[in-house]
């Protein structure tokens, strides 16, 4: 009799053993469907990415606000207008986009057959992807710090706080190189490469 209870206690103890194991199998198809199912949608490349709505936006955050000299002397420039507030309001909006689209999985650094502009300084493509495969955590924080400074300079400009926004500019500066140090040059030492840069900035 004791055996026999045994027996049916270890039955009942493999049964659910299964079964946990068996949703344990269930979660990760799902976990594998989930990914393949991101890995289906068409991607482009960080690199296009960047050209096309995070340098272009970062540039017009940064020319929003600084100083410009001319005949005249050194003024301050801001926008003025209520357009012109839109405007840089929209490039804020692009640059936290921009930075969702950072975070997804999948995108390769560049398109096929690019090539580093300085070897030996930027990594090629390839070593790109696969240093942000090796270090995704790292790259998805820098992504969400430049989200954050996104979002901090949206409540600038609804603020048309344009002391706030020149120092959220130089902040977001930092976390652009900082990403580029980890995973495009890091072997470079400062002056970085001259794409870089903010224009209204020394
Ligand atoms: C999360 C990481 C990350 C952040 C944040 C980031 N970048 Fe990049 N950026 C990259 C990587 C990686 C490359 C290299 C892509 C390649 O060439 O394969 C790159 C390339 C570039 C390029 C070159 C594009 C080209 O056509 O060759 C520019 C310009 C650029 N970034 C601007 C910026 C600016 C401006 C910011 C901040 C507002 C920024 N990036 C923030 C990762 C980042």
């Amino acid at each position: 009799m004791k055996k026999l209870i045994a027996t049916a206690l270890s039955l009942i103890a493999l049964a659910l053993v299964t079964s946990a194991s068996l949703a344990v199998a269930q979660q990760r198809a799902k976990a594998n469907a989930a990914a393949e199912a991101v890995q289906g949608r068409k991607l482009t490349t960080i690199k296009d990415l960047m050209d096309s709505i995070v340098d272009p936006s970062a540039d017009v955050v940064w020319g929003a606000v600084g100083t410009v000299m001319d005949q005249d002397g050194v003024h301050d420039t801001f926008p003025k207008t209520a357009e012109e507030w839109l405007n840089v309001r929209r490039a804020a909006i692009r640059i936290i986009e921009g930075s969702n689209l950072l975070l997804m999985p999948g995108r390769e650094a560049a398109p096929p057959g690019t090539k580093s502009e300085t070897p030996g300084v930027e990594l090629e493509p390839p070593e790109i992807t696969a240093l942000i495969k090796k270090n995704r955590r790292n790259f998805d924080a820098f992504a969400r710090a430049l989200q954050a400074v996104g979002f901090e300079a949206v409540r600038a400009i609804d603020a048309q706080d344009t002391a706030a926004l020149l120092e959220i500019g130089g902040r977001m500066q930092d976390v652009c190189e900082g990403c580029h140090q980890a995973f495009w040059y890091p072997g470079a030492k400062p002056p970085y490469p001259i794409r870089d840069q903010q224009p209204n900035r020394k």
